[in-house]
């Protein structure tokens, strides 16, 4: 089982990594969190340290930096480790739901939303590979979709982003393995989230964020490579990848 007691989050303010921190923070754990936004990050740490019983901010604290922009990494890496010494996890969490209708026709917003949700993640991760490679232990977590399992018409700028993560962290995890660091690819169904404000979130299929984030802290003390959250999403995705093309063509998915 992998500790989770020295944790670096960025992308800390999304509903379900805030989850997950609320989690670690009750646990006692040492949290670092990086946000782009200062204002919901202060108030996401003042309530971790209440959580966590930690009022003069020793265990708990963070960085406001945007963790879409690989120029702040280095930084925000730096700091993380200074704070928090040697790393047990890092868990990637942030991302963006593109307009279908805008990303699917505009370059700019299709290579925005791969950004987003695809090369920085990928950025990040190559900087922070070696350093677990050295450290020889620790857990990565990154959360991708169901989204990337299959690309569809309703939302496939999104899917390829997080299709890409999905491989470029199954081969990290294959390159990481010697050195006994564990890299999970965590992928969430539909989550009521800020995200997916707007939707329709009727029906069984609907998870909460603290469910998943539940889902996320065993699939990182376990080190599994691949966590579908909540577990039917598994048994859904081999059936949609498993549909024929012919077929699913006529499927308004
Ligand atoms: N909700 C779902 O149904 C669902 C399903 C599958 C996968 N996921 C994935 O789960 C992860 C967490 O999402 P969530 O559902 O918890 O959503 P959320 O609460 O809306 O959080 C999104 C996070 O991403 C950040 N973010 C949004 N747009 C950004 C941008 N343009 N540049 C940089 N950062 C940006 C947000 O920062 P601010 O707080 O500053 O806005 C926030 O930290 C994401 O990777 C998402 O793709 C979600």
């Amino acid at each position: 089982m992998n500790p989770l007691n020295h944790v670096v989050i960025f992308g800390a303010t999304s509903a379900i990594a805030t989850a997950v921190a609320r989690r670690l923070a009750a646990d006692g754990a040492h949290l670092f969190c990086v946000a782009r936004n200062a204002e919901r990050l202060e108030s996401l740490l003042a309530d971790l340290r209440v959580r966590g019983d930690d009022p003069a901010g020793e265990r708990i604290r963070g960085l406001a930096a945007d963790p879409a922009d690989p120029a702040t990494h280095e930084n925000a890496w730096t700091a993380a480790r200074e704070h928090l010494g040697e790393v047990d996890a890092a868990l990637l969490a942030w991302g963006s739901l593109p307009d279908p209708a805008t990303s699917h026709n505009s370059v700019e917003a299709t290579q925005e939303a791969l950004r987003i949700n695809g090369t920085s993640a990928v950025a990040l991760l190559t900087r922070i590979a070696p350093d677990f490679e050295a450290q020889g232990h620790g857990v990565i977590g990154a959360i991708g979709s169901v989204a990337g399992d299959r690309g569809r018409q309703s939302n496939y700028v999104y899917g390829t982003a997080k299709g890409m993560l999905a491989t470029y962290l199954q081969g990290l995890r294959h390159r990481l393995a010697p050195a006994g660091v564990d890299v999970v690819t965590l992928k969430p169904g539909f989550v009521s989230t800020p995200m997916t404000e707007g939707f329709d979130r009727s029906g069984p299929l609907w998870a909460s964020p603290d469910s998943v984030a539940r889902g996320i802290l065993r699939a990182l003390r376990r080190g599994r490579a691949v966590a579908y959250l909540p577990w039917f999403w598994r048994v859904i995705m081999t059936i949609i990848r498993a549909i024929p093309d012919p077929l699913f063509r006529h499927l308004r998915l």
